[in-house]
């Protein structure tokens, strides 16, 4: 298939991306960089010997999009581009519904026009809210503590609208879980801009001295150390359910967690990094951070049945990838 991938630079886009050109797809990438850099297209290369075409735009450019679809004979999408930081969400609300929001209309406006029938969407998983693990499919949405959670459930909403009314428009919404790791050949990885959000950016930037430690946010929720627990998911084993995702699209709307059905703490995931790299990572335990739930961890066995789609990497392979990557950024 020949499939546009937007955000295909960015952390979980670049995986997908080589899994996709090495399950033999050809791939077109839309990304305007703002949460990326160019060298991740020569490193794809490295590693699969093949360049993608790429283009260097803002997917909220209908007229620039619609330059691609024109030129491009394209069977699906990928649509990875949008902002991800929940706390800045939080402080400039319309910065994340503009672009988030308007970005899968666009896209989805010019699928229609250009007839193309397959269009995989990257959700989260945090539109189930503060709901009992494991979380499943079918449990209804929980309005999200943020507007980046909001504009995940909007656009699943937007897209499921759209299929319904249009009977050969596929979607398929992807809801994951923590993705973490990084490819084995350490050339692509997660290297976002500034002070990290998350956590596994967070521990690789005090394992290599830049950050002085690591904040645990809270040792009082109801867990088995007290510490919030995550399913973590290596992002090549997430990108792999992407190639599942595309290539199996039965149904007009089709809805999958990508998660590894199993939970594990912040302190369990500090110290499995701890362990497997040999290198301390100081830390100290701090408030609570406000949004932030006790348990997420996802009822993976819908997509081991349907799209025969499992995750196979550990928690050692995921802390392992994650440094090997962060020691050869400069
Ligand atoms: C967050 C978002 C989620 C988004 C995902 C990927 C919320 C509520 N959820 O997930 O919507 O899809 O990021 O961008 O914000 N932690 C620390 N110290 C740190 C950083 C994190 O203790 O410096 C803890 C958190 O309290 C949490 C766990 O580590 O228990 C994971 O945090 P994080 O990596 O930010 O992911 P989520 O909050 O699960």
């Amino acid at each position: 298939m020949n499939i546009l991938v937007t955000g295909g630079l960015g952390f979980i886009g670049s995986h997908t991306v080589v899994e996709l050109i090495e399950s033999n797809h050809n791939v077109i990438i839309a990304d305007n960089l703002s949460n990326s850099e160019i060298g991740v297209l020569d490193r794809i290369a490295q590693i699969t010997n093949v360049k993608p075409k790429f283009y260097q735009i803002n997917v909220t450019d209908k007229k620039a999009v619609e330059e691609i679809f024109k030129n491009n004979h394209i069977d699906g999408i990928i649509h990875f581009a949008g902002f991800k930081a929940v706390g800045e969400s939080v402080e400039n609300p319309l910065k994340y519904y503009h672009n988030n929001i308007l970005s899968t209309i666009v896209l989805s406006e010019l699928c229609l026009k250009y007839q193309v029938n397959k269009f995989v969407f990257s959700s989260s998983a945090t539109v189930y809210g503060d709901q009992p693990s494991p979380l499943k499919e079918d449990m209804i949405l929980l309005p999200t503590t943020n507007p980046y959670g909001e504009t995940k459930a909007i656009s699943e909403r937007i897209l499921k609208d759209i299929s319904k009314a249009n009977g050969n428009f596929s979607v398929c919404l992807l809801r994951y879980f923590n993705p973490v790791g990084a490819h084995k050949s350490s050339i692509i990885g997660e290297n976002p801009k500034g002070i990290p959000n998350n956590l596994m950016p967070y521990i690789t930037k005090v394992a290599k001295g830049d950050l002085p430690k690591l904040n645990i946010f809270g040792n009082d929720y109801d867990t088995s150390d007290g510490t919030g627990v995550r399913d973590f998911i290596h992002v090549v084993d997430l990108a792999k359910g992407h190639v599942k995702a595309i290539e199996n699209m039965n149904s007009n709307v089709n809805i999958y967690n990508l998660g590894t059905g199993k939970g594990t703490s912040v302190l369990e995931l500090v110290n499995a990094f701890i362990k497997c790299n040999n290198i301390n990572i100081p830390y100290e335990i701090v408030e609570r951070r406000p949004g932030d739930v006790a348990i997420t961890f996802a009822d993976a066995s819908k997509a081991e049945k349907e799209l025969g789609w499992k995750a196979e990497l550990t928690i050692e392979d995921m802390v392992k990838n994650s440094w090997e990557y962060e020691k050869r950024l400069i």
